[in-house]
């Protein structure tokens, strides 16, 4: 961490943006009738017009910056730390506006101090400006890099003032995070973590002591590597957080669930043969930790319980990870019924899709009716506590559906397609089916219903016409209804169209190409990615 940094130099294709946009812009343009007029002005000509601020303000002699212009310096700052992020899909040249005028505002100003002027003062809350600009530009790793090196220059600083605090070193981890995918990148974060414990130490920077926050951004890049290590690395990372805590005491840097929860996602990521056990094991401590000795902060959540299903689904076989998944819901149900108030478990649609999924491949006779007694134990918690992330979904019922489509013992059959078709038609007072519930549902009578019945045909005809009404034909829904209908009524049913030149409104709600399983709005990108991914049939 020895690399020194300097502030660069405006590039000319920031002076080249300012010519172009100049012509057009307001004579008596100042920093304050920018911001009033924030949000009024198209995002590229804000930009254009800060640049011209930028460029007059950094070109001016040195010495000579009044205190007024020192501080118009700090608000053009601010205001560039406001623009608006770009889209990733951008020219990188736009991406790097912000953090570059930043850096060159930050070096006009140091270089003002250096000429005499004592009213030019930069401090820690102007670099983190910097650092926060770079990480919000989507840079990538050169983002990363570069924060780090300006990092380092702050810890080099002689003045207090300017020396980087608890938010700049958090800032330089998250740049770390965003960049996970590389193998490099959690090593590059546990370095910084233990750097700033060391400055702390030695009592070179009294603000470097990490919190816990710190040290569940170097967990989580841990979570979302794939690197061989990452689970063994986490769990040393969080040994390492609980030594420091049990030596300093410091309620700050106590490890909590989402601590644990990282751990958990490395394991459940990893391809190591033990390591749904080892999730397990975890799981195990952390329920031990809360339920034994009252340590309610790391009381596993719905996603620690989800998270072990999904290692678990990953790595047993089908038929154990769901009879596990079953002990682990179970489980949840529980510690959400004994925990206290204040830190309640809520359950949510997430985990007993996954649970509920388990089961669809678990391939174990009678197993559709494990898959629907957990669809009707998340319905009687939805009615009973009318919150909505426990809401069923479309996932569930269609991982119903799928577990009673994959029933192979012929004694089941006929109890299964009831099951299907309860299951099918009481969906709608939760959620919408798409395309893949009718898919499923066409197969689950392909599957269970005797060829040439009449039940069979009647379900096929009602539920392919259903399906047409809802505009959710799909590639899949034609293969399984190949599967359930028998040639001549294949053909009647798609009245004369082919699978290529479909009515535009027989496929309309279909989008199968990006995701069918996306759904419109979530708070939660990351579990809506998991749900997606265990809402697989
Ligand atoms: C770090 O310094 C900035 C600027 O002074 C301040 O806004 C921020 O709250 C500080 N962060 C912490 C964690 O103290």
């Amino acid at each position: 961490m020895k690399a020194s940094w300097r502030p660069s130099t405006v590039p000319r294709w920031c002076l080249l943006a300012v010519a172009l946009h100049a012509i057009g812009l307001v004579e008596n343009r100042s920093v304050s009738a920018y911001i009033t007029s924030y949000g009024a002005v198209p995002a590229k000509r804000q930009e254009a017009w800060l640049q011209e601020l930028t460029v007059d303000l950094i070109r001016s002699k040195p010495g000579e910056l009044t205190a007024d212009k020192v501080s118009q310096g700090h608000d053009i700052m601010y205001a560039w730390s406001n623009t608006r992020t770009p889209p990733p899909q951008s020219p990188r040249v736009s991406a790097y506006a912000a953090p570059l005028a930043m850096e060159s505002l930050v070096k006009r100003l140091v270089e003002e101090r250096m000429a005499g002027n004592d009213v030019a003062d930069v401090t820690t809350a102007d670099y983190n400006c910097v650092l926060e600009g770079w990480a919000r530009s989507g840079a990538g790793v050169f983002a990363a890099e570069r924060v780090e090196q300006i990092l380092q220059a702050m810890q080099d600083q002689p003045s207090e003032t300017q020396k980087p605090n608890l938010s700049s070193f958090k800032a330089v981890l998250m740049a770390w995070r965003q960049q996970a995918g590389l193998d490099y990148a959690p090593y590059r974060s546990q370095r910084i973590l233990s750097w700033m414990v060391e400055l702390y130490q030695q009592g070179r920077n009294d603000k470097a002591l990490p919190d816990a926050d710190c040290f569940d951004i170097v967990l989580q890049t841990w979570g979302r590597s794939t690197h061989e290590q990452a689970p063994k690395n986490a769990e040393q990372v969080l040994f390492a957080m609980e030594r420091l805590y049990e030596s300093t005491k410091l309620e700050r840097l106590k490890p909590r669930t989402t601590s644990f929860n990282a751990v958990l996602a490395a394991w459940s990521k990893s391809s190591q043969p033990q390591a749904a056990e080892r999730a397990s094991d975890v799981l195990a401590f952390m329920e031990r930790l809360a339920y034994r000795d009252g340590d309610w902060q790391v009381a596993p959540d719905a996603a620690s319980y989800a998270t072990v299903m999904g290692a678990l689904a990953r790595h047993a076989s089908q038929a154990i990870a769901a009879q596990k998944a079953d002990e682990i819901l179970q489980h949840a149900m529980e510690g959400s019924q004994s925990l206290p108030a204040k830190q309640h478990l809520v359950l949510d649609a997430i985990l007993f899709n996954t649970a509920m999924g388990c089961w669809a491949k678990a391939g174990v006779p009678g197993a559709y009716r494990k898959a629907r007694a957990i669809l009707d134990q998340q319905i009687t918690l939805y009615e009973s506590t009318g919150n909505d992330v426990s809401k069923p979904d479309v996932y569930g019922y269609t991982s119903v559906i799928a577990s009673c489509a994959a029933e192979k013992d012929p004694t089941e059959k006929a109890n299964a397609f009831q099951v299907a078709l309860q299951t099918f038609q009481q969906l709608p007072q939760h959620d919408e089916p798409n395309h893949v519930t009718y898919g499923t549902m066409l197969k689950a009578i392909a599957k269970l219903l005797p060829p040439n019945s009449n039940l069979r045909r009647q379900w096929t005809r009602r539920v392919f016409d259903q399906c047409c009404d809802a505009g959710c034909v799909g590639d899949m829904v034609i293969a399984r209804l190949r599967e359930a209908a028998s040639p001549d009524v294949f053909k009647s049913l798609l009245q004369g169209h082919s699978k290529k030149s479909l009515p535009s409104s027989w496929t309309r709600r279909v989008e199968e190409k990006s995701d069918p399983r996306r759904k419109k709005t979530s708070k939660r990108p990351a579990q809506q990615h998991h749900r997606r991914k265990r809402a697989e049939v």
